[in-house]
Parts: C-alpha cells; sequence; structure tokens
C-alpha cells in the first residue's frame, strides 16, 4: 500500500522547485495530484509528466494572492473530487532589500503571495478539507522565520506570519480531523536561492554555517512534506519541522 493512495492533494506552487519535488513525490504515492501555479505552462508540463509515468495529476493557473483565483481553483476541485485530503501551502517569492529602502508596495506584493496566499488557500479549502475527515495541511515557512539573514527583513516577516498562523489553525481546525503543520527549510537548491548556491564566496560561507555542510535539494523538503501529509503523522499537529541540514541550532 503507497502511503497517500487515493488521497488528493492540492500543491500551491509546484511547478518548480520545491513544489515540483513534493508533487511527483505524492503522485509516487499514490496520490491525486492537483497543481496550483501562476506559471501554469510549467506546471501543466509536471502535471503532464506524472500522468505519462501513470499518476493522477492536474493543473489550474492560479495566483495564491488573488481571492476569485483561490475560489475558482477550490471549486474546480470540489467538482472534480468533492474533497481535499492535503494541503501544501508552497507558492511563495523572495525579495532582497534593505529594510530601509523597501516601499510599502515592494511589502505588499511579498506579504500577498507568502502570507495572505497562504491565508486564503487555508480558509477557501476549509469545506473541502473537512469533508476528507483526515485532512493535513503543510504550510511551507523557512528557517528565516527564526533567524536573520541580511536583506531579507520582509520575507522573514512574512515566514514568522506563516509559521505562527499554523499554530493557530492547528487548533481551530483540529475538531474537524484536519491537521495544520509547518515546514522550516533552510538553503534547498532551487531557482529561489541561485543567487546564493551559484556564487562561491556566499556559498562556502552558508555551507559553513550548515552542520551537514550541503545545500537542501527539494526532495529533502519533500520527503519531510510526505511524513506530514501521511497517516504516519497522525498525532502531529501545530508541529514546525525543520529540514535544514542542523543550520537552526548553530549560532
Ligand atoms: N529554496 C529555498 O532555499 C527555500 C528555503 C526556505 C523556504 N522556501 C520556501 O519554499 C517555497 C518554494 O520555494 P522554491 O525555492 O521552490 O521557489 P521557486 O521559485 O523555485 O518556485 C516557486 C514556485 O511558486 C510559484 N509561485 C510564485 N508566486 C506564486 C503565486 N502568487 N501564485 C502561485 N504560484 C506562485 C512560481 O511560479 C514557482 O513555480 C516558498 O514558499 C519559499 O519561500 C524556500
Amino acid at each position: 500500500m503507497r502511503r497517500l493512495e487515493d488521497k488528493v492533494a492540492l500543491i500551491t506552487g509546484g511547478a518548480a522547485g520545491i513544489g515540483h519535488a513534493i508533487a511527483e513525490t505524492f503522485a509516487r504515492e499514490g496520490a491525486n495530484i492537483v497543481i496550483a501555479d501562476r506559471n501554469d505552462e510549467e506546471g501543466a508540463k509536471v502535471a503532464a509528466a506524472i500522468v505519462k509515468n501513470n499518476g493522477a495529476a492536474m493543473s489550474h493557473a492560479t495566483d495564491v494572492s488573488d481571492l476569485e483565483q483561490v475560489k475558482g481553483l477550490m471549486a474546480v476541485i470540489g467538482e472534480t473530487y468533492g474533497r481535499l485530503d492535503v494541503l501544501v501551502n508552497n507558492a511563495g517569492i523572495g525579495e532582497r532589500a534593505d529594510f530601509r529602502h523597501m516601499d510599502d508596495e515592494a511589502w505588499d506584493r511579498l506579504w500577498q503571495v507568502n502570507v495572505e496566499g497562504t491565508v486564503r488557500c487555508a480558509r477557501e479549502a476549509f469545506d473541502l478539507l473537512r469533508s476528507s475527515g483526515r485532512a493535513s495541511v503543510i504550510n511551507v515557512s523557512s528557517l528565516m522565520a527564526t533567524k536573520h539573514a541580511r536583506q531579507m527583513s520582509a520575507y522573514s516577516a512574512s515566514k514568522g506570519a506563516v509559521t505562527a498562523l499554523t499554530r493557530s489553525l492547528a487548533v481551530e481546525y483540529a475538531p474537524y480531523g484536519i491537521r495544520v503543520n509547518s515546514l522550516a527549510p533552510g538553503y534547498i537548491d532551487t531557482d529561489m536561492i541561485s543567487r546564493f548556491t551559484g556564487n562561491p564566496m556566499i556559498s562556502k560561507a552558508l555551507l559553513g554555517q550548515t552542520p551537514l555542510r550541503r545545500f537542501g535539494t527539494p526532495q529533502d523538503v519533500a520527503n519531510a512534506a510526505l511524513f506530514l501529509a501521511s497517516d504516519e503523522s497522525a498525532y502531529v499537529t501545530g508541529a514546525g519541522l525543520a529540514v535544514d541540514g542542523g543550520m537552526a541550532v548553530t549560532l
């Protein structure tokens, strides 16, 4: 028996990086995948590759910062499956600048995706998650929710909000059989951090602070997401799981 057999799993930002790895991993474990990405051209390619490998997947063009699009996404999942077993709030963006040089527009751009996108998906999916009977919500937060990194104040604040929201939702959703946990990846080798991984000086410094001495892979995060999505974590809710090579525990 595969670990997510017949479950319906929605992965926002599933067209690339960590979300892509989660979509493929969940599909291999028997889940019906829904990819919701604003880059639907890539999302459709990921879905087609899963189907080619005898999995089940569809993609639906969605900008998670747009409430009407999120509502439309949930309506399609409702019509197709009538329930949602796993929601992975993974879509996110970075914005790198000194705090004093970031205007309201830049803050709002980041906040609308990282925070409001998570809020809207978690809220609009509630009825579908309740219909599951034993659903799992996984919010992709970050090591930056609890650590400082240069020029990352807005990103850190947004991920702090995601981690805090996870705790409150875990308690509010528990009576409905919905678990809510967060993941806190460290430096994971995707397009989002290629400016770090691609720079030998920065790479060396970051790896010097990483006890396991390597960057994480999208698969490392997908493996942790699989645990939180599956019934193996049936007694885990409100937790934050670090996937960071030990970075969070260093000075
Ligand atoms: N890469 C890292 O080191 C790292 C570390 C900690 C946390 N994270 C978090 O992991 C998540 C995934 O990051 P990644 O590294 O895979 O990024 P990525 O840039 O490789 O992929 C992000 C995906 O999200 C999609 N997306 C962006 N904004 C969207 C929106 N408004 N609506 C729908 N889709 C949208 C993009 O099109 C893309 O497919 C993010 O929440 C990020 O903050 C990443």
